[in-house]
C-alpha cells in the first residue's frame, strides 16, 4: 500500500537518525522526498531518484526557509507534507547559558521550526497537506540540564497545537512526535556508556532506547490519511517513559525488602 504515492514531501536534518528513516520511510511508502541536511556529505550518501532528491541547507540560515519551499515546489510542483525534523539536544545547564548558547538552541529547534512551516505554508495550504513536528519527551515534562532545550521543543508543541486549531477548517492537519532517548548519533555518546544505558532501562517500562524506524513507523500514520481525523497531538513515542512514574525492579524490591511480611 503506497500511501504518499505521488506527494511531495519536505524532511528536515534528513541525513541521520530520525530525519533520515522518516525520510526513507515516506519514500518507500511513494512520496516525492527533498532531504534537507546541513550536512552535504551525509546527504550524498542517501539513495537519490528523481523522487529523492537532497537539498544541502542550514535550516537556521537568512533566506532558509523560503529557499527550502521552493526547491520543493521546483522539482515537485507542491508541498503535501512537510516533517520539521531539525533540532539539537544537549544544551548547557541553564546557569552557564550564554546569550549566544540561548540563540543557537532556540534557532534551531524552535525558530527553524517556525520559519519552514511559514515558508511552506501557501504550498500546503493549496493541497490541504500535513505538517509533522519532531518535538521531545523534554518539551512534555520536566527534566535536568536541558532548560532551552525543553523551552523550544514546549514552543514546538503550543505551535503545533495553535497551527491545529487554526487552520483545521483549511484542511490542514498539524500534529507532533514527542520521542523518547532513540539510538541516534546524537544519543550515541551517551548510550554507550553503561551508566546511562542503565538510567533507561531503569526509567523506561520497554527498557531499552528506541529505534528510528520506529520514530518513522509513526510519522507516516501521521502524515497519512490513515490519521485523517487527528490533528493538534503530541505522541509519545518512548516506551512509556512519559506515560507512568516507572516503578524499576530495583525499586520494586527495595519495598518488598521494607514490607517482607507483605
Ligand atoms: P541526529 O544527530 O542523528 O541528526 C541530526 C541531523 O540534523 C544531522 O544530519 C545534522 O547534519 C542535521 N542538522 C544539524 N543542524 C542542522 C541545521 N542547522 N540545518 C539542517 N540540518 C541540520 O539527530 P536525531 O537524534 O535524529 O534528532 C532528530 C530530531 O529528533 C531532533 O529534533 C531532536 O531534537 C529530536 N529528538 C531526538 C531524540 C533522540 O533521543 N535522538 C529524543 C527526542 C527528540
Amino acid at each position: 500500500m503506497k500511501r504518499f504515492a505521488g506527494r511531495p514531501a519536505i524532511v528536515t536534518a534528513a541525513a541521520s537518525g530520525i530525519g533520515r528513516a522518516i525520510a526513507l520511510r515516506l519514500h518507500e511508502e511513494g512520496a516525492r522526498v527533498l532531504a534537507v541536511d546541513i550536512n552535504a556529505g551525509a546527504l550524498a550518501e542517501l539513495p537519490q531518484s528523481d523522487n529523492f532528491r537532497i537539498f544541502a541547507m542550514d535550516v537556521t540560515a537568512a533566506g532558509a526557509p523560503q529557499a527550502i519551499a521552493d526547491e520543493c515546489l521546483r522539482h515537485y510542483d507542491g508541498i503535501r507534507v512537510l516533517v520539521n525534523n531539525a533540532g539539537l539536544g544537549n544544551c548547557p545547564p541553564f546557569h552557564e547559558t550564554s546569550d549566544a548558547d540561548y540563540q543557537k538552541w532556540a534557532d534551531i529547534n524552535q525558530k527553524a521550526t517556525f520559519m519552514v512551516t511559514r515558508a511552506a505554508f501557501p504550498a500546503l495550504l493549496k493541497s490541504k497537506g500535513v505538517v509533522l513536528n519532531i518535538a521531545s519527551t523534554l518539551g512534555v515534562v520536566g527534566y535536568r540540564r536541558q532548560a532551552v532545550y525543553s523551552m523550544a521543543k514546549a514552543g514546538v508543541i503550543g505551535l503545533t497545537r495553535n497551527l491545529a486549531a487554526d487552520y483545521a477548517d483549511q484542511g490542514i492537519r498539524v500534529n507532533a512526535i514527542a520521542p523518547g532517548i532513540i539510538a541516534t548519533p546524537q544519543t550515541e555518546g551517551r548510550l554507550n556508556t553503561a551508566r546511562f544505558y542503565a538510567t533507561i532501562v531503569g526509567t523506561t517500562p520497554m527498557g531499552r532506547p528506541g529505534k528510528p524506524e520506529e520514530i518513522a513507523g509513526a510519522a507516516a500514520f501521521l502524515c497519512s490519511d490513515d490519521a485523517g481525523y487527528v490533528t493538534g497531538q503530541v505522541l509519545a513515542v518512548d516506551g512509556g517513559q512519559t506515560s507512568s512514574a516507572y516503578i524499576s525492579d530495583a525499586l520494586v524490591q527495595c519495598w518488598v525488602d521494607a514490607h517482607p511480611d507483605q
